[in-house]
């Protein structure tokens, strides 16, 4: 079988230590290791000039490739356009998108450079495969270096509808390079129609026959491939780490009384300071809550240097200090806001430990921490996830209770149903919603996608 070629913003290199271990990077990594490859993209360091000849790290059979960028790269590609103009964008946050052309320029100098780069590396019969919203040009660029070879791309995060699209001033040479590639996957049907709705509107492109599309002179496969967890590996780690002293000190600590988990990159995404609201609202709406449960809400500094994420940090230490502040007892607080990541087996046991998972992105390409927080609960007594109706997780997960994160009521009444839950009703909506995470799983997912990159004809559907 053919060699595989990963393409990724950021790479796990096991050398560089397990923190950024996480289910994707197992998954990718495996997916190397069983044919051999390479995966290449940012080493996640800064440098005074652009890197030209990337670091080289052989973990056999995989090498990676790895490229520092320059501080004037990692400001406009990654902070500016991947960060503070697609990332809101595709999130449906106009009103926090910022569109500079310098960034843009910058955006597309590193997507040109990381082509380059890699070029020399790409043998005639590797199969590419790359990642997410930093590296949209990527193929376009590989295409103009003469590079013929099979290229499939997955977008992680949502693809907005065409009318929020529109407001990009480049989204007509960005949805042409989307068409550059072979295999173009998305995580929900809603994002594959809106992808089509600009296709056929926007473009003058078609939508043909077994999901394929024909625009800018290009045809190429879009389709549907919801990522998934690694499910057993999941279940397996949450009932062993009841035993790490992290969680057994949260479970001594919290005694008779219930928790409410959230798990989330400190992003604006996520809705945590709505969440904080409705927690509030819970409160009190339902005040027998009051002294018995509590939210305890994990959230790792993400993207720190972006204005907007600075801005949500503080808005969620204001209101953390509100609400503690106003039903604060002395040995209760309903806020445990923790600033900090924790290692995934920790993370499994947290989740098995509190009786509601609350996910209430406002808008989310899929989130796995839906899918993990079902896969860690213990069967014979599972908790009860309440879930945003627009995470993409929502499509599969249909057993949780499924809220408008926008409705402070609706979230609050959704939190005392799932702590008064009775027994029986939590084991049936969990067998129903562990069902659609074994079917949709990280393997699955992985092959599935591999399989129909795989069996694009050589030299692609062809030309328009
Ligand atoms: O799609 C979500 C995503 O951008 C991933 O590509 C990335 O691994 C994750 O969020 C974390 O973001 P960052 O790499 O900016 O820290």
């Amino acid at each position: 079988m053919s060699r595989l070629v990963v393409v990724s913003n950021r790479v796990a290199v096991p050398t560089d230590g397990p923190a950024q271990a996480g289910g994707l990077a197992v998954a990718l990594r495996e997916a190397l290791q069983e044919n051999g490859g390479i995966w290449f993209g940012w080493s996640g360091k800064t440098s005074p000039k652009p890197q030209d000849e990337p670091t080289m790290t052989e973990v056999e059979p995989v090498t990676y490739a790895t490229l520092d960028l320059s501080r004037r790269d990692h400001q406009e590609y990654y902070n500016g356009f991947a960060n503070r103009t697609l990332w809101p964008l595709f999130h449906y946050r106009l009103d926090l998108a910022d569109f500079n052309r310098q960034d843009y320029a910058g955006y597309l100098r590193v997507n040109t450079h990381f082509a380059e780069r890699l070029r020399p590396l790409i043998r005639e019969d590797d199969d590419l495969w790359v990642h997410d919203y930093h590296l949209i040009p990527f193929a376009s660029e590989l295409r103009r270096l003469g590079v013929e070879n099979r290229i499939g791309f997955f977008l992680h995060t949502p693809f907005p509808t065409m009318e929020v699209l529109l407001a990009l001033p480049s989204h007509d040479r960005l949805a042409r390079s989307l068409c550059a590639y072979d295999v173009v996957g998305f995580q929900t049907v809603n994002d594959l129609r809106a992808f089509h709705e600009y296709i056929v509107h926007e473009a003058g492109g078609e939508i043909l026959g077994d999901n394929m599309v024909r625009a800018f002179g290009r045809t190429l496969k879009a389709e549907v491939y919801p990522i998934g967890i690694e499910v057993e590996t999941m279940q397996r780690t949450s009932a062993h780490a009841m035993q790490e002293p992290a969680v057994r000190r949260l479970v001594k600590h919290m005694g008779e009384r219930n928790l409410v988990i959230g798990v989330d990159r400190l992003d604006y995404s996520k809705g945590i300071p709505e969440r904080f609201r409705s927690f509030e609202r819970f409160l009190e709406k339902f005040p027998a809550h009051q002294g018995k449960v509590s939210l305890m809400q994990i959230a790792p500094v993400s993207r720190g240097e972006v204005p907007e994420y600075k801005n949500i940090r503080e808005e969620l230490e204001a209101l953390a200090g509100h609400i503690n502040g106003v039903y604060g007892e002395l040995d209760w607080m309903p806020i445990r806001y923790l600033n900090k990541g924790y290692p995934r087996e920790t993370l499994t046991g947290f989740y098995r430990t509190c009786r509601v998972g609350l996910v209430t992105p406002l808008r989310d390409g899929m989130n796995l921490v839906a899918k993990e927080y079902v896969a860690s609960q213990n069967p014979h007594e599972p908790g009860v996830l309440v879930l945003s109706r627009f995470a993409g997780a929502a499509r599969e997960l249909d057993a949780a209770l499924q809220v408008n994160p926008y409705d402070q009521d609706n979230v609050a009444e959704a939190l005392n149903r799932a702590i008064t839950m009775p027994l029986e009703e939590r084991r049936e909506r969990w067998e129903s919603m562990m069902a659609k995470v074994h079917d949709s799983s990280l393997d699955k997912w992985r092959e599935r996608f591999l399989s129909v990159l795989r069996s694009v004809p050589p030299g692609g559907f062809g030309n328009a």
